[in-house]
């Protein structure tokens, strides 16, 4: 029997599929062309339209396209690229993965993202590149970070895993440095279940990259067979990786792109809706927006502050926070930290003897980042219910 008092369940985050989704991904099972080819071509011309890029190559997930994008760069062990000390841990790891090294930058604790100030300082003769991300879907600053890049002569590839639709004096998330990356994860705005997509101007870039996304061929399944002479194989030229989308997910993308105006505009609203409700509060600092920045709201990320966070206080904040994330849990509302701070994982504490002294703010959000739930077909009563629960636990 159906419990009337049991809490309502608020999940973090729900993709938004309709009819149209679940016919999409039927298509290419009638046509039987089910991996990469004619959807993942026109999901790719619809990103390409929509972020006003000039190139895109879908992959099989951010961390491919990521992974892809610094091949394609040439990056080689000895290099050094600058990434924050606050993100998903794969912006690191695709630097190891080319035998590189990570340099850690610490970030600005009310945007979460990289502190431009301290980046020249980390510049070394190794450097190479930057990959700055654009957290929870707020664009890094990108005219300081282009400037120091200029001036070193170092690539960017933007971290854009977070910030479909996100904007920047203007212009999209994606199109400020050599190449964006994006993620297409069920927790991301829309979503293709895994999956990943790169932007770039440059054709040398796309032509490499989508090269190097299928064994290093030097023309794509589609080409060949809709081509003359698919009966012979590509040529090899490059040492590639298998990064390829299937067309299922290709049919998904395009599906949630026709969509993807309205989820934006509707998470920017459910956004808005909680910074009204959350004025007063006091002791959680709401997602912080500078003037000339559109956020994406891919996540609607806190701070957990009920005093001034330091080094000396956090691990008590941290207890509290992790308490109060129990109290919602029991009361079926879902919360999440933001995201982690890859300094303080054994695989980079240890290979590279890092300290969360090194970079307090990064720390800090580690530990007290709170993310409310947040998706297009939340309702105002469910965020009410989110709002009530945390005046209640907090008191
Ligand atoms: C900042 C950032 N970079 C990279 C990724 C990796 O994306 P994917 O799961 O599609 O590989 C994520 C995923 O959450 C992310 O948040």
């Amino acid at each position: 029997m159906k419990d009337e008092t049991a809490p309502q369940k608020i999940p973090i985050t729900k993709p938004f599929f309709g009819a149209e989704e679940a016919a999409a991904i039927v298509a290419p099972l009638h046509s039987g062309w089910v991996v990469q080819g004619p959807f993942v071509k026109q999901f790719e011309e619809k990103f390409s339209t929509f972020t006003e890029s000039r190139f895109s190559i879908a992959t099989s997930s951010c961390t491919a396209a990521l992974h892809l994008a610094v091949a394609t760069l040439g990056l080689k062990p000895g290099d050094e690229v600058i990434v924050p000390a606050f993100t998903w841990i794969s912006t690191a790891n695709v630097v190891e993965y080319m035998g590189a090294k990570p340099v850690f930058c610490d970030i600005d604790l009310p945007t979460f993202n990289i502190d431009v100030g301290q980046i020249e300082g980390l510049i070394t003769p190794r450097t190479v590149g930057i990959i700055p991300v654009h957290l929870f879907g707020l664009c890094a600053e990108m005219q300081p970070i282009q400037k120091v890049a200029q001036k070193h002569n170092l690539w960017v590839v933007e971290d854009a895993a977070c910030a479909f639709g996100a904007r920047y004096h203007g212009k999209y998330a994606g199109t400020f440095g050599e190449m964006g990356c994006f993620s297409f994860h069920p927790r991301k705005s829309i979503t293709t279940g895994e999956g990943g997509m790169i932007t770039t101007r440059r054709a040398d870039f796309d032509q490499l990259a989508r090269s190097l996304r299928d064994h290093g061929a030097s023309r794509s399944d589609l080409l060949r067979h809709t081509g003359k002479a698919g009966f012979l194989l590509s040529e090899y030229n490059h040492l590639g990786y298998n990064y390829r989308m299937t067309d299922i997910q290709g049919a998904l993308g395009c599906a949630q792109m026709d969509r993807a105006a309205w989820i934006l505009e509707t998470l920017a609203q459910r956004a808005q809706h909680y910074n009204q409700l959350l004025i007063e509060v006091d002791w959680l600092g709401t997602p912080r927006v500078p003037d000339g920045f559109v956020h994406g709201y891919q996540a609607y990320v806190c701070l957990f502050r009920p005093e001034e966070p330091t080094l000396n206080n956090v691990d008590r904040l941290h207890q509290q926070r992790n308490e109060l994330m129990i109290q919602l849990e029991a009361k079926g509302i879902a919360t999440r930290q933001g995201t982690h701070a890859p300094v303080i994982q054994g695989y980079y504490t240890e290979k590279y003897a890092l300290r969360s002294e090194q970079f307090p703010n990064a720390y800090l959000a580690d530990r007290l980042g709170l993310t409310l739930p947040l998706y297009a077909q939340m309702t105002e009563v469910e965020q009410a219910l989110v709002y009530q629960s945390l005046q209640q636990v907090m008191g």
